[in-house]
């Protein structure tokens, strides 16, 4: 039985959902019951009334995804696959701002850890975050671990005072002005949309910046014909898919997250036959960590 074949099959018998990040292999994404951004996955993976989830992402996601299904199974194909920036926010760092900020709201973006989540007020996805944001009753925000995305936010929402976070996704930040600038003299007709995860230079150059869902329905919406794609070369997948007639060119080479590229149709497989690489938190993370996540979904339903 060829391989796709056979994980659609065992996807049947155990009664598992398979979600997909954007930035999975495209046939990944092809076998995938739901692919999209990590606001849209988070929603499916707490909708969903399956037995089991395996997780085509990296490991924050299927944290999330457990958090909102404590009952069920979640797996991730392979154990390893991990977001650097989740780790790049610290609990003393929280602690301590809250001590000199006494009214804060400490706004976590999904990409954190769990740990990170439970000593937050509130998550935020790239795609909610202004939303989620402006609708804090609190004037003074902590936003962490991305601090490119939290200078984008804050020039949404100015009338709030922000203190940035120092983390940052290596991918997006090794993008450069002068890549842009290049990329737009080879194809001087298209459009720029980036991921705001790259730096304040980079999306000051584009025509659009958004999440992962937000450059796909841009470009599928927009009347240009050409787009510099300035995210991860995993959107190309669904950009070229959705939109036959437009080209896409990646803003520069090397646009790859190593963690996402983990996930294979191999150990998708192996996922579904022997159940390893179940995600497993502690009753406090558990506990602590949800209400900020339940919070994000109230907020920006
Ligand atoms: P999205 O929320 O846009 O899917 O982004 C997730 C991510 O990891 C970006 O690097
Ligand atoms: Fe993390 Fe960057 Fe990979 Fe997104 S692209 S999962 S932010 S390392």
């Amino acid at each position: 039985m060829e391989i796709i074949e056979e994980i659609r099959a065992l996807k049947q018998r155990r009664n598992a959902l398979i979600l997909a990040h954007y930035y999975v292999d495209g046939q990944i994404q092809a076998v995938a019951d739901y692919v999209g951004d990590s606001y849209f996955l988070s929603k499916k993976a707490a909708e969903t009334d399956c037995d089991l989830i395996v997780f085509c992402g990296v490991r924050f996601m299927a944290e999330s995804a457990k958090l909102l299904n404590p009952g069920k199974t979640v797996l991730l194909p392979d154990a390893s696959a991990d977001c650097p920036m989740a780790h790049m926010a610290g609990v003393r760092e929280i602690e301590e701002m809250r001590e000199i900020h006494p009214d804060l709201a400490v706004v976590c973006y999904i990409n954190s850890t769990a740990e990170i989540k439970a000593h937050s007020d509130v998550c935020v996805t790239s795609s909610n975050a202004v939303k989620v944001v402006s609708a804090l009753p609190n004037s003074t925000i902590y936003f962490i671990p991305d601090g490119n995305l939290a200078r984008h936010v804050a020039e949404k929402v100015p009338e709030k005072r922000f203190l940035y976070g120092h983390g940052h996704c290596p991918v997006h930040q090794a993008v450069t002005a002068g890549d842009v600038r290049a990329a737009k003299v080879r194809h001087p007709q298209a459009q720029v949309l980036v991921h705001p995860e790259c730096p304040k230079e980079v999306v000051d150059l584009s025509d659009y910046a958004g999440s992962t869902a937000g450059i796909i329905e841009y470009a599928g919406k927009s009347q240009a014909e050409e787009f510099i794609i300035g995210t991860e070369i995993g959107v190309m997948y669904e950009l070229e898919r959705r939109n036959p007639g437009k080209r896409f060119y990646p803003v520069k080479d090397g646009m790859i997250c190593p963690d996402m590229k983990l996930n294979s149709l191999q150990n998708l497989l192996a996922a579904l036959k022997d159940g390893k690489n179940a995600v497993n938190l502690s009753k406090e993370q558990m506990e602590n960590a949800l209400p900020p996540l339940k919070r994000m979904h109230e907020i920006a339903q």
